[in-house]
C-alpha cells in the first residue's frame, strides 16, 4: 500500500508511502490518495487530518514526470483533474487537515500542501513550483491558491522562476505557519491536531467552510481554467522536451510552445 492511513483518537494520519521516488505522485498513487481521504473525511469520528510523505526527504517531489512525459492532451486533462480531485478533495473536507511538509514540497507536492488549510514543516522542506521548467503550467491548483496564501507577486516570482524557498523563507513568507525539528515534526502536528480535535466538531467545521467564503466566488471557476491550460500544454513541444530533459537529466531546449 503506497498511501497509508493511521488513526490516533479522533485524528486521521494520510502518508504517501513512496519513498524511493519521493512520494512522486501518479496516477494510481494520486487515485489511492484520494480514496485515502475519502476514507477520514467521511468518517464522522475523524475531527482533523494530517498529510504527510514515508521518508526524510520528501513530502512530495510533484507529480510523476515519467508518467506524465508521454501524456498527449486527452492524457494530460485526466491527470490534471486528477489531481485537481485530489486537491479539492483535501480543500472541501469538512475537518481541517494539516500538511506536514517533511522535505521536497515541488509542483503538484507544493499544491497538495496549499490546498490544506494549515502547513508545518521541518527545517529541510524546500517548496518550489518548477513547472514552467517542464514545458507545463502549475496544474493543481497552484496558480490560484499559490497567490492566495503568500500573495499575487511573490507567487509569480515563484511560479514563473520555479525558484525553491526553503523551510525560513516559507515561514518568514506565510507559506508554513512554523517550522518544527524533523523529528518532531509529526508529534506537533498531532498535538495540533488534537487540540482541534478537542474543540466542538460541528463548529470548527463550520469555521472551516466559513473561511473557504475568504477566496471569493471565482475559486472553482479559476480552478477549470487553470486545468484548461496544464490540458492544453500537452499538445505541445514544450511539454515533451521538458519532461524528455528532466529524465534525461539535462537542460531543456525549449522552442514558441509550437504544437507538438
Ligand atoms: N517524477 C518522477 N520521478 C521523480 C520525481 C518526479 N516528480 N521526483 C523525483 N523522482 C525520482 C527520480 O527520477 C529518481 O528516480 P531514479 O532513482 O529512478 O532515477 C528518484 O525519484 C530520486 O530522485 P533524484 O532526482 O535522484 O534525487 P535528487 O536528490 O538528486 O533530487 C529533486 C531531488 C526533488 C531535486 C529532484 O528529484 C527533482 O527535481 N524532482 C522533480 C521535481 C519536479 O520538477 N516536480 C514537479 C513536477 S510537476
Amino acid at each position: 500500500m503506497t498511501i497509508d492511513l493511521e488513526r490516533h483518537e479522533h485524528v486521521a494520519v494520510i502518508t504517501i508511502n513512496y519513498p524511493d521516488k519521493l512520494n512522486a505522485l501518479n496516477s494510481e498513487r494520486l487515485r489511492a490518495l484520494f480514496m485515502r481521504i475519502q476514507e477520514a473525511s467521511l468518517n464522522p469520528d475523524v475531527r482533523a487530518i494530517i498529510l504527510t510523505g514515508a521518508g526524510d526527504r520528501a513530502f512530495v517531489a510533484g507529480a510523476d514526470i515519467r508518467e506524465m512525459v508521454s501524456l498527449d492532451l486527452d492524457g494530460g486533462r485526466a491527470f490534471g483533474e486528477l489531481g485537481h480531485a485530489v486537491a479539492s478533495a483535501l480543500e472541501d473536507a469538512p475537518q481541517p487537515v494539516i500538511a506536514a511538509v517533511n522535505g521536497y514540497a515541488f509542483g503538484g507536492g507544493c499544491e497538495l500542501a496549499l490546498a490544506c488549510d494549515i502547513r508545518l514543516a521541518s527545517p529541510n522542506a524546500v517548496f518550489a513550483q518548477p513547472e514552467v521548467s517542464l514545458g507545463i503550467p502549475p496544474g493543481w491548483g497552484g496558480s490560484q491558491r499559490l497567490p492566495r496564501i503568500v500573495g499575487t507577486g511573490l507567487a509569480s516570482e515563484l511560479i514563473y522562476t520555479g525558484r525553491r524557498v526553503n523551510a525560513d523563507e516559507a515561514l518568514r513568507i506565510g507559506l508554513v505557519n512554523a517550522v518544527h525539528p524533523a523529528g518532531d515534526l509529526i508529534a506537533e502536528a498531532l498535538s495540533m491536531a488534537k487540540q482541534v480535535a478537542a474543540n466542538s466538531p460541528v463548529s470548527v467545521q463550520a469555521a472551516k467552510r466559513l473561511i473557504a467564503l475568504a477566496r471569493g466566488t471565482g475559486h472553482r471557476e479559476a480552478l477549470a481554467a487553470e486545468a484548461a491550460a496544464f490540458a492544453s500544454a500537452f499538445a505541445t513541444s514544450d511539454q515533451v522536451e521538458g519532461m524528455s530533459a528532466f529524465l534525461e537529466k539535462r537542460l531543456p531546449a525549449f522552442g514558441s510552445g509550437e504544437p507538438a
